[in-house]
């Protein structure tokens, strides 16, 4: 593996596992004396690479969501004097926690610069699968294309229909805005808490398009997941993965969905039982899928790839030039922050960051309060 070495003098060893876009991480972290070590290979790194690279001596990490970081690595961090560890995602499913916070070591994450970006892509395989835009583009560059046709690739209207969101979080939420906004559909929920900012947004939306003439639109959380299913057009998927979300999709739950419904999944591909899916698109081919996730990515179940009513993207829900640097220099934040010695930033806002003058301050700690870490006070 090679790797190149930015600030060789720097004080604290730290180790990026792959390139990140933009400048602005690697100044942040120049500018409180790091030697910076970058890997340069696109290979996902496993357990042994990352630990060769840890060395005797790493002060700080910066890690991907393809990385298992779990108490083998988090011991030989601990061991070699890792302070400040961040996955350079907001999903962290790949960290043992628990296992870094028995090590004493701070997990960072990068949210808040995914939201609407994850929630853009999520709507446009929503589209993608409802119009049949992979098989459409298939079609037609291979040459199939022989004239407009009243009967070719008619798809699913989603105007005025209702959309389920499983997990109404930050991107849950703004892909239910940007659904009910742009094409007045009614949201149906599913999370473990319900979304008072969600609710209202409708509900004043509502007003807006009653005062206009047109019809209101709902918005409720549902208590079971099975009422969702059976009632949505179209189920977008965007809880986090743990032991209770895996496989929470799986041959009984999609055996209720509707015969035409879509089912978008832009979090982690474990949420979705594969092998049942491509058995249910496999019956049911009015039924579609998009997919950006996988369950064992990046390998595909056997006969994913050649299901036509299935749309599928590498992962890229987050791939946008802002995003990805943005979550650049959050995660250098986060490391920079730990190493210098600063307080946790306390607010889920953390655009401050982003502007000329950022805080001093980390800023998100996924385990700050059970390390006891001290947050901004302002
Ligand atoms: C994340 O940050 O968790 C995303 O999956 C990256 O796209």
């Amino acid at each position: 593996m090679e790797w190149k070495t930015a600030n060789a003098d720097g004080k604290n060893r730290v180790i990026v596992t792959k390139k990140l876009p933009g400048s602005r991480w690697l100044k942040i972290l120049k500018e409180v004396g790091c030697r910076v070590e970058i890997c340069q290979s696109d290979a996902v790194l496993g357990t042994e690479n990352i630990r060769t690279a840890i060395g005797s001596r790493c002060d700080g990490a910066i890690g991907q969501l393809t990385e298992d970081w779990g108490e083998p690595l988090f011991n030989a961090f601990k061991a070699a004097g890792g302070r400040a560890y961040s996955n350079y995602a907001v999903g962290f499913n790949n960290v043992d926690v628990a296992a870094a916070t028995r090590n004493g070591i701070p997990v960072g994450n990068t949210p808040g610069v995914l939201t609407e970006t994850t929630a853009e892509m999520a709507v446009a395989l929503t589209f993608a699968a409802a119009r049949r835009i992979g098989e459409a583009e298939r079609f037609l560059r291979a040459g199939k294309f022989t004239g407009w046709l009243p009967t070719l690739f008619l798809g699913e209207r989603l105007w005025r229909k209702t959309v389920g969101v499983i997990g109404a979080g930050r991107i849950g939420e703004a892909y239910a805005r940007m659904m009910a906004e742009g094409f007045k559909t009614h949201i149906l929920y599913h999370d473990l808490h319900v979304n008072p900012g969600l609710e209202a947004y409708v509900r004043d939306y509502s007003t807006f398009l009653e005062s206009r003439g047109d019809a209101p639109l709902t918005c409720q959380k549902v208590k079971r997941l099975e009422d969702l299913l059976q009632a949505a057009d179209c189920v977008s998927i965007h809880t986090v993965l743990d032991a209770a979300t895996r496989h929470l999709i799986n041959a009984d739950r999609l055996a209720l969905m509707k015969e035409n419904a879509l089912l978008i999944n832009t979090s982690r591909g474990p949420v979705i039982d594969e092998a049942a899916l491509v058995a249910h698109c496999r019956k049911h081919p009015d039924f579609r899928a998009a997919l950006d996730v996988f369950e064992n990515e990046p390998a595909l179940e056997p006969g994913l790839a050649e299901l036509d009513n299935v749309v599928i993207v590498p992962h890229i829900a987050s791939a946008t030039g802002w995003t990805r640097e943005a979550m650049a220099v959050l995660a250098a934040a986060n490391v920079a922050a730990l190493l210098r010695g600063d307080p946790v930033w306390p607010e889920s806002d953390v655009t401050p960051f982003l502007g000329d003058s950022p805080p001093r301050a980390a800023p998100s700690i996924v385990n700050a309060r059970e390390l006891g870490l001290p947050f901004l006070t302002r």
